[in-house]
């Protein structure tokens, strides 16, 4: 095993040749870079900032539950998979980090402000009881008796007791530490291009002019994976970025608990929701904006959110408002991930893992570990093999 240490400039010689290569230092290249050292593979993680990215915005919320959607039914299947991975993975984390991840197993509930949203929310029921899983409906009353800081126009509500939340910004700190104790080497730079030698991805050269060798190489840039230069164009990974802008405000102890799971509705058909965090930080989510890469914090989104978050919650207007912050989802043509081996030998892709980001960090870490010491994803993440949008070789794959 490496000793650990965090370079500011490559010290990694052309020749030396590391096992793993991650591009990307958020919280699912940390997850990967941690789960392959365990395992014995030398690892390397390129990153200006490792910890950074979207997982610096994140609400944290873990909500396979909650934010089930028409047509990602198999998308679920992975997502559950993670959320029964979240105690174990956090306790073993914590041990290795040292460091707490804000974890809270305190459910969700999500209600209903008018009929329109009623509906919908019955309608979400109706899927989410079809599809095996458990929520129980409650009167305007019964959420008000659960959370008496609702509206009290609150006309329903679905109780979630197995959503839960996770601080991403103290869990990204906890995998670069646990990384670092690890053996995984940090070179804080941007990859700038894919090396490929004889149809075989080798590594990157780096922007300061670094080059990293490597037997196998990650992509996890999240939405910036597509950018990476050298990529041949049929394993470019077709991830766009989706804007999120979020705010946090803080309760004061004489406020507490002001909430004591996370809420969220649909309100005039834009999510909102308030995750209450242990320490008295309120993070109030999230704008959805196909604005490309723009990540300016603006009037109208801050506008949207304190609005639709007053209407549900109208006690949030006395609370001391701290951040506003935007950050970009990698989203994908499916909602779900891209994870495992491309058509490029020795090239891996770990990324598009759009809303659920912090759920799937868990389940991938173990499925890229696997993917990297056996060559085979594991059976939860084969439907999420990068080779689903590669039209001719895997329409022949299935039909052989
Ligand atoms: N999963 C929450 C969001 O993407 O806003």
């Amino acid at each position: 095993m490496q000793s650990s240490r965090t370079d500011q400039h490559p010290r990694t010689a052309p020749t030396e040749i590391s096992d793993v290569l991650v591009v990307g230092g958020g919280i699912i290249g940390l997850v990967i870079a941690w789960r392959a050292a365990q395992r014995g593979l030398r690892t390397v993680v390129a990153d200006p900032e490792p910890g950074g990215g979207a997982a610096r915005v994140a609400a944290g919320m873990l909500a396979a539950v909650t934010e089930l959607h028409y047509g990602e039914e198999t998308l679920l299947g992975l997502n559950l998979a993670s959320a029964a991975r979240y105690p174990a993975f956090v306790a073993e984390l914590e041990e290795a980090a040292g460091q707490d991840t804000g974890y809270r197993a305190c459910g969700t509930l999500a209600v209903a402000l008018d009929a329109d949203d009623r509906a919908h929310l019955r309608e979400l029921h109706g899927l989410q009881q079809r599809s095996g899983l458990t929520s129980e409906w409650l009167s305007g009353r019964e959420c008000r008796r659960l959370e008496p800081m609702l509206a009290p126009g609150v006309r329903g509500g679905l109780r979630v007791d197995g959503d839960h939340q996770i601080d991403p910004r103290r869990l990204a700190a906890a995998l670069v530490t646990a990384c670092e104790r690890a053996g995984v080497l940090f070179h804080r730079a941007f990859a700038s291009r894919l090396t490929v030698v004889r149809d075989r991805a080798t590594g990157v050269v780096l922007e300061d002019g670094g080059v990293l060798t490597a037997d196998r190489t990650v992509l996890a840039g999240g939405s910036l994976s597509g950018k990476l230069a050298g990529l041949p164009s049929d394993v470019v990974p077709p991830v766009r970025p989706v804007k999120g802008q979020v705010l946090r405000l803080r309760v004061p102890r004489a406020y507490a608990p002001f909430l004591s799971r996370s809420v969220r509705a649909v309100v005039r058909g834009s999510h909102v929701y308030l995750v209450p965090r242990e320490n008295g930080e309120l993070v109030v989510g999230a704008t959805s904006e196909e604005q490309g890469w723009d990540t300016t914090v603006t009037a109208g989104g801050v506008y949207e959110l304190l609005r639709d978050a007053h209407e549900l919650v109208p006690g949030i207007t006395e609370l001391p408002f701290t951040e506003a912050s935007a950050g970009l989802r990698p989203g994908s043509p499916d909602n779900a991930p891209l994870l495992g081996p491309t058509a490029l030998p020795g090239l891996d892709l770990a990324t598009g893992h759009y809303r659920n980001g912090v759920l799937l960090t868990p389940v991938t870490g173990d499925a890229m570990a696997d993917v990297l010491t056996t060559g085979e994803l594991p059976e939860v993440a084969r439907p999420f093999t990068p080779r689903r949008f590669s039209p001719a070789p895997a329409r022949q794959e299935q039909l052989a």
